[in-house]
């Protein structure tokens, strides 16, 4: 058995040499998914809080009254800033992606509810959406359309999403802001068209949800985009985004309580306890919650407002610094900046800045709807006295790859993407996609260990993603999915 008795000083050890290549989010220097505020004692807090409440699992909430109340204080705070009137109720997440399930699944019941069973329900969505949505249909049996967006303002295109809906949409969505580009979708407009076509909309605020009302109260023009608006029917925030909370911690709010009900799962069909499962997983430790209660009271109002300036003053710098370094800025930004350039090949500047420290988020864009390759920063408040530094450095790095010419692999990749581009058809049926990934069973087997090989991935991760990023990001993701699946599959075998 691969079962070794370890000492607690060994364990310590192990757990230190495994994390020796992981970045450190209190660097400052992670412009991805770690949301850094960098107040120390907040952390303490956060932990503290978690640790008391790490054992009491939520799914029994009759054994565990406190999941109760520390659950309705989180989301009768999340319901006030999102402007909810009393019949607005919500439920506790452990993430993004349960509580966008969570929607998907009310919406996609109401619909059924409504229109009796035709075909699969949609969701219409602008194409910068998250992926969730589409994670969501898939598991639940549902469609995703995604639509162009402007793309002079990286912002929902209303009449793409008009033009796309049918008798099938059971929901649209709106981001606020999208994670690509950081800009916020017109959910006035949306709503519009929700309560004309009597659809479901659901706001996504994972992102800006904790953050957006607080830049809107230093003055930032941020449009509205909550439940003020008849026509949103639900909308998702994260405290473990922006409301710098430890990760496990999300919110989906209702408009109202028959909707939560559709949410919801319950069985009492078995010789079992009642179960009663307001969001997806069962068994839940209480301590993301409390973690997620303590942060909101520790910073509070003010708090908040002082993180949101900082990140305003982090933004100046930064997007200053990448205007004058000639970068294309994507959109109005918000917590996000993304940019884009003709003549730097951004796959690479995201390799040599990440030799410096710096971590950026490479971003493939769609070629064919005109949204070019692009990195993504997200911003944080500890970015604020770092934005100089890594401008600088940024400078640096541009200059030097402003003098590499492309390499004949990187012509190559470009030019067999466009031409698996052109043979591929625009939609796949079942048929097809079954057929294309017993194909790819067969020759993943002959083929696979020189694909990881030609990747650098023969030893396990590399930090050299521009060639890696390029493929992918060329092949169609029809083909391109199920290669990238196998390539994690054999990292995590191999370790
Ligand atoms: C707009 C948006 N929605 C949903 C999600 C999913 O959140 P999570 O990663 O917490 O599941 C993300 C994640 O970045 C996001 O940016």
């Amino acid at each position: 058995m691969h079962l070794q008795k370890l000492s607690r000083e060994e364990i310590i050890r192990k757990l230190k040499e495994y994390a020796s290549e992981d970045f450190e989010p209190k660097s400052g220097k992670l412009f991805t998914i770690a949301f850094e505020p960098g107040i120390e004692e907040l952390k303490e807090i956060i932990f503290d809080a978690w640790k008391m409440y790490a054992e009491k699992n939520m799914l029994d909430f009759t054994e565990f009254p406190s999941a109760i109340k520390l659950e309705k204080d989180v989301i009768d705070i999340a319901r006030s800033l999102m402007n909810g009137d009393k019949d607005v109720v919500g439920t506790y997440t452990f993430g993004g992606t349960e509580s966008v399930f969570l929607a998907v699944k009310a919406a996609r019941d109401n619909f059924l509810l409504k229109k009796g069973f035709t075909s699969l329900p949609e969701i219409v969505m602008p194409v910068t959406a998250h992926p969730c949505y589409e994670k969501a249909a898939e598991y639940m049996g549902l469609k995703v359309k995604r639509v162009r967006v402007n793309t002079e303002t990286y912002r929902a295109d209303p009449d793409a999403i008009n033009e796309a809906i049918t008798e099938n949409t059971a929901m649209i969505v709106g981001s606020t802001p999208n994670w690509p580009f950081g800009t916020v979708d017109p959910i006035e407009e949306l709503a519009e068209i929700a309560l004309d076509k009597d659809l479901w909309l659901h706001v996504d605020a994972c992102v800006g949800g904790f953050v957006l009302p607080f830049m809107r109260k230093l003055g930032e023009k941020i449009p509205e985009f909550d439940f003020k608006i008849d026509g949103v029917t639900s909308i998702s925030m994260d405290p473990h985004k922006y409301a710098y909370s430890a990760i496990g911690a999300s919110i989906v709010l209702f408009r109202k309580s028959f909707y939560k009900m559709l949410s919801q799962y319950a069985n009492l069909r078995w010789p079992g306890y009642p179960i009663v499962n307001p969001a997806v997983l069962s068994s839940r430790s209480e301590g993301p919650l409390a973690a997620t209660w303590a942060v909101l009271h520790y910073l509070g109002e003010d708090g908040y407002t002082e993180l949101a300036r900082r990140i305003l003053n982090a933004r100046k710098k930064i997007l200053g610094g990448l205007k004058e370094l000639g970068y294309k800025i994507m959109g109005d930004p918000t917590v996000i900046i993304a940019f884009t350039s003709n003549e730097i090949n951004l796959f690479k500047l995201c390799d040599e800045m990440v030799k410096k420290g710096w971590v950026f988020l490479a971003q493939k864009g769609i070629a064919n709807i005109d949204i070019p390759p692009s990195v993504h920063l997200t911003l944080t408040p500890v970015h604020e006295n770092l934005a100089d530094d890594m401008i600088k450095e940024l400078s640096e790095c541009t200059e030097n790859l402003k003098s590499i010419p492309k390499s004949d692999l990187e012509e190559f990749i470009e030019t067999f993407g466009l031409m698996m581009n052109f043979l591929m058809p625009t939609e796949m049926d079942l048929a097809s996609i079954s057929r294309l990934l017993s194909e790819i069973e067969r020759y993943m087997a002959t083929y696979g260990p020189k694909l990881l090989e030609a990747l650098g991935f023969e030893k396990g991760l590399t930090r050299e993603m521009a060639v890696v990023n390029q493929m992918f990001n060329s092949l169609p993701p029809e083909i391109a999915e199920p290669l990238v699946n196998y390539v994690v599959i054999e990292l995590f075998r191999r370790g």
